[in-house]
């Protein structure tokens, strides 16, 4: 089969400064690969496996701009010191032919006082049974050091030889626990009116914007289209946001949904393997708790191709600006269907996680392409406690393992 004839999938797309070969990006997902905040081999071997397979821009997920932003001990934490060996990923990255990028974020509330080196915090103070932990509301003077700390970020990013950074503004960590009413119920001028909710968000796009265009880098925002969940952002209010994010010129919004401490799979789909989650924990008393509650504290949501596309064409109907589509691209049919439909770029995750090089695949096979993964979650299951792996490259799982990926929908 012939792809579509008018498939825009293998050209180049100009991002800001620099030109993508192609319309792909593998999307921001923990890898897991980190030893102490600092990147490893095995991180940049992943990455360059995935330039190599053909993708246009590959993203090294979710570095912290902070210590207290911090939710894993191999997760990165953006600082000073690890810019020669982040160097060393971005130039191997090049070499292979695809431009870099880096998530920047703060988790905010999910995290601990062993991993963030103080007490989590958050817009609001609270119990947030996700992590578990308790957390204190940030105060002004800190609010705006962490605005700061974005701008930061962005220029060791770019000394790092990162071409563009993606700012985690979805998914429940700190700016989106800004803008949700369910985790901001402060009284000041950061909270109440959605105009206050944005105040945070538009205080780190300011500080980003401004060392971006001094360095010459691209910017993403990954935003969430709707919390998941009632009481939580929805649809009109969500596009008010967008519409502020694209004020600052950024160069493209990244469009998902999900909340991780309330509708962790909306960001997903599928199901949650609990026993496997559970199976990689050490500490007995949380493995024992996610056994109990686990399915009620993380509810399935089922799976479709493509499964943003509808809410996302709201968003496209409502923005001028580029928009990056997220969430299910499975197969070349899907990724033609979604930039036919008004989308500049494609980002996927666990197509690359299973293959990373299913864009090389696309690009050979043509229409009639799609990838092997099925979408049991296995590596996010794993990814909370060892490294991001698909179950497929597994040899030696444990039957209690396999018969629960057999068993889920
Ligand atoms: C193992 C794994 C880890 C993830 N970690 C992150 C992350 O660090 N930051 C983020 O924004 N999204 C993360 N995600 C979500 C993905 O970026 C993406 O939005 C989602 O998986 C949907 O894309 P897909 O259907 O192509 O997998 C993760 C996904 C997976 C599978
Ligand atoms: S572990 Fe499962 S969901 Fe993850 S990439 Fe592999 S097949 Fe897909």
């Amino acid at each position: 089969m012939e792809p579509s004839e008018n498939s825009i999938l293998f050209t180049p797309y100009k991002l800001g400064p620099v030109t993508l070969r192609n319309r792909t990006v593998r999307s921001a997902a923990f890898e897991s690969m980190g030893d102490r905040y600092s990147p490893t081999q095995q991180l940049r071997d992943y990455h360059v496996s995935v330039a190599r397979g053909g993708i246009g821009m590959t993203t090294l997920a979710y570095a912290s701009v902070a210590r207290s932003g911090l939710s894993f001990e191999r997760q990165l934490w953006l600082r000073p010191e690890i810019v020669p060996a982040l160097h060393e990923i971005t130039d191997a990255i090049h070499s292979e032919g695809a431009a870099a990028s880096i998530q920047i974020g703060h988790c905010g509330n999910m995290t601990h006082w062993r991993t963030a080196g103080q007490m989590p915090v958050s817009a609001s103070g609270g119990i947030n049974i996700y992590s578990p932990t308790v957390v204190r509301a940030l105060r002004e003077s800190e609010i705006v050091e962490l605005a700061k700390a974005f701008g930061r970020a962005v220029r060791l990013a770019r000394e790092a030889g990162f071409d563009c950074v993606e700012v985690h503004a979805g998914h429940g960590y700190l700016i989106s626990q800004f803008l949700s009413p369910y985790t901001n119920h402060r009284r000041d001028a950061y909270g109440g009116s959605l105009e206050n909710r944005m105040r945070f968000m538009r205080m780190c796009l300011q500080e980003v914007m401004e060392a971006a265009a001094a360095t010459g880098c691209a910017v993403l925002v990954k935003h969430n289209m709707y919390d998941g969940f009632r009481g939580g952002i929805e649809i009109p209010e969500s596009i008010e946001i967008a519409r502020e994010i694209e004020r600052f010129g950024v160069d493209g919004i990244v469009l998902s949904a999900g909340f991780v401490s309330r509708a962790p799979m909306q960001v997903m789909r599928g199901a949650m393997p609990i026993r496997t989650l559970t199976h990689y924990m050490d500490c007995w008393w949380l493995k024992w708790g996610v056994r109990m509650f686990g399915r009620m504290m993380i509810p399935s949501v089922p799976f479709r191709e493509c499964y943003f596309l509808e809410d996302a064409l709201r968003f496209r109907e409502a923005l001028k600006g580029p928009l990056v589509y997220v969430g299910g691209i499975v197969s070349r049919e899907g990724a033609d269907r979604v930039l036919n439909s008004g989308f500049q770029l494609v980002q996927m995750a666990r197509a690359l996680v299973n293959e990373p090089d299913f864009v090389e695949r696309m690009r050979r096979e043509g229409a009639g392409c799609r990838s092997h993964c099925n979408h049991r979650n296995y590596c996010i299951a794993r990814m909370y406690s060892i490294d991001m792996k698909c179950c497929q490259h597994c040899p030696d799982l444990p039957k209690s393992i396999l018969q629960e990926l057999e068993k889920e929908p």
